[in-house]
């Protein structure tokens, strides 16, 4: 196949671990037969240092017109002090918000032999595979009136959700638990919020139309200690945006690092593809960041955005080869463990991925 995707690599590690994606691109291309057009754009601090906006309309007229867009990641310290719509995360919610990718999946698992990268005791970890269905272009994050007031004595955000807002990410959730485990907990805080409530009933109601999946509710409070208790226990979360990010973070110090986790964000159009953690600027440029979280960001866009379901799948069997033989980035490493570089780990990872059987 030939397809055009649109690379935004951002701010901070995003360069370095983009770098590793399009190395795994170019070996699936040779080793399916494929041709990707790839071509980089501007977002973020990067994009505003240059005299442009966080997301030029340059930038966003490429990703609407792809196949599929692939993300480093957004966010720089030295943008910290500007006007919030000003800075370089704007550019980020603006892009989801105008591909429409209201369902962001991410799914966190404990990779063979990473075991001891995780803080949680072996035992509790076993068995950990999850998915965090998040909602991506409401609630909080979006909400009007916000703001800051002038006088600087008080400042307002807004949480919002409409029912068909909860009802088409519901419907996310129930279909990505009939494909796995089949059992679905949706997060919410329905004993003290009106928008949880809300949200409540609409998940009852559609569980109507999934009789085989085991729904449960659970409040936020109680998913996130549940969570690093009995990580296991969970099949697919669904949960409102600001939840779902909380819970996220959460899930990959579950693992073993935030630097393991991927994510696809889908809506009607094309679908955006990046890790879930952000610009980590205080170890950009060394060459040490995971690049795993973007690579296995880049099997979601082969499945996800791509219908490349092998592909897909031999990066994720080069990914689970490389980590067998005991490749670990320092984010990784625990005890005496020597720690490999970004660009070492990922060529590790593109000598399996061109013979790895699928
Ligand atoms: C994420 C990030 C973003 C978010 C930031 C960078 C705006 O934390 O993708 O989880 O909060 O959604
Ligand atoms: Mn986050």
């Amino acid at each position: 196949m030939k397809k055009t995707l649109a690379i935004l690599p951002g701010d901070g590690i995003g360069p370095e671990t983009i770098k590793a994606a399009t190395e795994i691109l170019r070996v699936i291309e040779t080793r399916f037969g494929h041709s990707f057009e790839l071509k980089n754009w501007p977002i973020g601090a990067n994009s505003l240092r240059s005299g442009q906006p966080a997301l030029p309309a340059e930038t966003l007229s490429a990703c609407l017109s792809a196949d599929a867009v692939l993300l480093g990641a957004v966010g720089d310290p030295d943008f910290d002090t500007l006007p919030r719509a000003k800075r370089p995360e704007a550019g980020l919610l603006e892009l989801r918000q105008a591909l429409g990718t209201y369902a962001n999946l991410r799914p966190a698992r404990v990779w063979p032999g990473l075991e001891h990268s995780s803080s949680l005791k072996t035992d509790r970890l076993a068995g950990t595979d999850l998915l965090i269905v998040r909602e991506l272009t409401g609630g909080l994050y979006f909400g009007q009136p916000r703001g800051i007031a002038q006088d600087h004595t008080s400042a307002i955000n807004t949480l919002c959700y409409s029912r068909n807002e909860i009802e088409r990410i519901a419907k996310v959730g129930f279909e990505a638990a009939q494909r796995r485990q089949r059992r679905l907990t949706s997060v919410d805080k329905a004993n003290v919020l009106e928008t949880s409530e809300l949200w409540r009933s609409v998940v009852i109601e559609l569980s109507a139309s999934y009789p085989d999946v085991e729904l449960e509710h659970m409040y936020i409070d109680a998913c996130a200690m549940s969570l690093v208790l009995e990580p296991s226990r969970f099949d697919v979360i669904v949960t409102e945006n600001l939840f779902g990010d909380i819970l996220s973070d959460e899930a990959g110090a579950i693992v073993g690092s935030l630097g393991l986790l991927p994510s696809a964000s889908l809506g009607n159009g094309t679908g955006l593809f990046e890790p879930v953690h952000g610009s980590a600027p205080t170890i950009a440029g060394k060459d040490i960041a995971n690049p795993i979280g973007t690579i296995t960001s880049t099997a979601m866009l082969l499945r996800h955005g791509l219908g490349a379901e092998e592909e897909a799948l031999a990066i994720e069997r080069a990914v689970e080869q490389t980590l067998a033989d005991g490749f670990r980035t320092v984010d990784l490493a625990h005890g005496d463990t020597t720690s490999v570089s970004c660009s070492k780990m990922t060529t590790a990872i593109t000598e399996r991925l061109a013979n790895c059987d699928i």
